[in-house]
């Protein structure tokens, strides 16, 4: 497994649980020699167990040479990052370019290559043509084989899938991968053997459909808070509809984190470079892009008056529960349009201070919830973390300046803040003032 972040840990962790003799392979030495050490370098629910469970049966092992961990095995993974590029916003393709290099100069004998990384339609013919192109003397068969574990729930996905997707037609590849995978079939996931391009492109449409189901409750939740309706309500109603699902019709700040924004941008580069646009997932982009500084100045407008001067609470700083990751975290846009209206910002988040804290902006991190809204003028729910869920309302007002509440997640029903003292304001349902916010 090369890359031991989110998707290759977790991958080879399940995959050794099942039995099989899993190495990860990192270039960061610090994460390595960490997991050598029994520590997890991210936040994951389950998974410091699970590795340590494995790495004591001898079945997960860890380590910074490709060299030495590549000889013998069936199949080599590749799970390294495909951020967006700088510029342009094409999937930056150097991470696993260069990894399939190392792999060229490491391979001793046949080999089949697998990219579970999130990668453009293509990416697995240029990975083929390099590993040609360094090793005619070896035989490699190049598979996709998209991830969909989410953070924060990521074993129990990875174990129990809805689907597994692989993509290939090489008839040695797809035996390697039918037994790679044998144990996890058992459990009722179907395996979905497709065409290697079809497999890459799986994976971008389901993220943008996602993206497009979050962002179509979104503008609902706007348009009931023009009508006066609940999104709530809206959402549950159109969600019981079998057809549709009630999954992904959770109104809040917009989407994030490191998959959803860079795939959206990544498909629409796809599709432009193939001349067939993806006129809806533009827009989903354009709508989500905007949402995120117009729930700052929700925030803003919920204090009334100027907000030069005051401060802000702000509760949740990664893009979703249960997980450390903050990359492209709405909560950050919301913080940066914060600060630059001169306001001060108080933070707290159980697991995702430290990235924030690498940002370098002018955030004061603070123990917890009641810490953070210490001589606030508004606290602001970004993130739904279970303890922001059940908090002391009245404590949380007394410890204020003002009484102010901004619920981005929906997390409070508007009678409990009532009771409590706050003016509110929530996403697309009733609140106090109404409406005046100016996003
Ligand atoms: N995070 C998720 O929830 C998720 C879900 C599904 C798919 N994906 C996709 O999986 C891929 C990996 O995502 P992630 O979140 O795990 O990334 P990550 O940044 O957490 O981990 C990538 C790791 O790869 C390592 N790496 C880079 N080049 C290397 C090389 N040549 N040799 C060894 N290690 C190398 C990096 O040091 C890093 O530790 C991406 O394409 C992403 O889109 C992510």
């Amino acid at each position: 497994m090369i890359g031991s972040g989110y998707v290759g840990l977790v991958s080879g962790a399940c995959f050794s649980d099942f039995g099989h003799d899993v190495v990860c392979v990192d270039k960061d030495a610090r994460k390595i020699d960490a997991l050598n050490a029994g520590r997890i370098p991210i936040f994951e629910p389950g998974l410091e167990q699970l590795v340590a469970t494995n790495a004591a049966a001898g079945r997960l092992r860890f380590t910074t040479d490709l060299k030495q961990a590549i000889s013998g095995v069936d199949a080599v993974f590749i799970a390294v990052g495909t951020p967006s590029r700088r510029g342009d916003g094409h999937a930056d393709l150097s991470y696993v370019f260069g990894a399939t290099r190392e792999i060229a100069e490491a391979a001793t004998g046949p080999l089949v290559v697998v990219t579970k990384s999130t990668v453009p339609v293509g990416t697995g013919d240029k990975v083929e043509a390099i590993l040609r192109d360094a090793r005619s003397d070896v035989d490699f068969a190049v598979v996709s084989n998209p991830e969909f574990l989410r953070e924060g729930s990521a074993i129990g996905d990875f174990k129990r899938p809805d689907r597994i997707v692989v993509g290939t037609d090489d008839p040695r590849a797809l035996e390697v991968m039918r037994e790679i995978y044998r144990p996890l079939h058992l459990g009722e996931g179907p395996i979905l053997f497709t065409g290697r391009r079809t497999a890459e492109l799986t994976k971008y449409a389901a993220n943008a459909f996602l993206a497009t189901k979050i962002t179509f409750i979104n503008e609902m939740a706007n348009l009931c808070e023009a009508v006066g309706a609940d999104v709530g309500d809206v959402a549950r109603g159109m969600g019981l509809d079998n057809r549709i699902g009630r999954k992904f019709l959770h109104p809040g700040p917009g989407y994030g984190g490191s998959c959803f924004p860079k795939d959206t941008l990544a498909l629409l580069k796809t599709a432009e470079d193939f001349d067939s646009p993806v006129r809806i997932v533009e827009t989903v982009v354009q709508v989500n892009d905007s949402r995120k500084r117009a729930m700052g100045r929700r925030v803003l407008a919920a204090m009334e008056g100027d907000p030069a001067g005051r401060t802000v609470a702000v509760l949740g700083l990664t893009f979703k529960p249960d997980t450390d990751d903050t990359r492209d975290s709405p909560a950050i846009a919301i913080v940066q349009t914060l600060l630059d209206a001169g306001v001060t910002v108080r933070a707290f988040d159980p697991e995702g201070m430290d990235a924030v804290r690498a940002l370098g902006l002018d955030i004061t991190f603070c123990t917890d919830a009641y810490h953070a809204v210490e001589g606030a003028d508004a606290v602001a729910i970004v993130t739904e973390w279970d303890e922001f869920r059940a908090l002391d309302l009245p404590r949380l007002a007394t410890r204020m300046a003002q009484p102010v509440l901004v619920d981005l997640r929906n997390v409070y029903p508007a009678g409990e803040l009532d009771r409590a003292g706050f003016r509110h304001a929530g996403i697309g349902r009733r609140g106090n003032p109404p409406k005046s916010y100016g996003g």
